[in-house]
């Protein structure tokens, strides 16, 4: 790991404990959604939006979220996040106008990771998106920190 990659996982492994010690307040799925997406968006400079979009009879309805004003529902099976829905599975894109579908809310975002959020049923029950203003601003460091706070909603 390069020096910048191990200051990323310090920085993430701090904001892991913080989320421990923050979901220990309540249940509640919008708040626990509302308190990681704040605390991540704050935390990290290279982030530019970020936030949940949750499943609701079948679309993608925009959940908690902190910066520009996102879109609300999500043209269904288009773009990153509905991938990250079919495909149950991380999804970082280095350059989001070459993603085919991609469905830009802020025309100031160039790269996007999605990451799925899986219910006792092992169902899709909501995405965090992340979009950045910088080219390929995510990493599998990213990838693997964002995994274990996400499991702790
Ligand atoms: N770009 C996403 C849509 C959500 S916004 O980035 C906040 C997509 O293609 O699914």
């Amino acid at each position: 790991m390069t020096t910048k990659e191990k200051n990323l996982a310090r920085r993430y492994e701090r904001i892991f404990q913080q989320v421990e010690d923050l979901l220990l307040k309540t249940d509640n799925k919008i708040a626990r959604l509302a308190t990681v997406a704040a605390l991540l968006h704050h935390k990290m400079p290279h982030y530019f939006w970020t936030g949940f979009y949750i499943l609701t009879a079948g679309e993608l309805v925009v959940g908690p979220y902190q910066g520009p004003l996102a879109c609300q529902v999500l043209e269904k099976n288009k773009g990153v996040c509905w991938a990250g829905v079919r495909d149950r599975k991380v999804i970082i894109v280095p350059n989001v106008h070459k993603f085919p579908g991609h469905i830009p809310c802020d025309s100031r975002s160039n790269s996007e990771i999605v990451i799925p959020l899986f219910n006792e049923k092992n169902e899709v029950w909501a995405i965090l998106d992340v979009d950045s203003q910088k080219f390929d601003a995510f990493s599998e460091v990213d990838k693997e920190w964002l995994l274990r706070i996400v499991k702790l909603i």
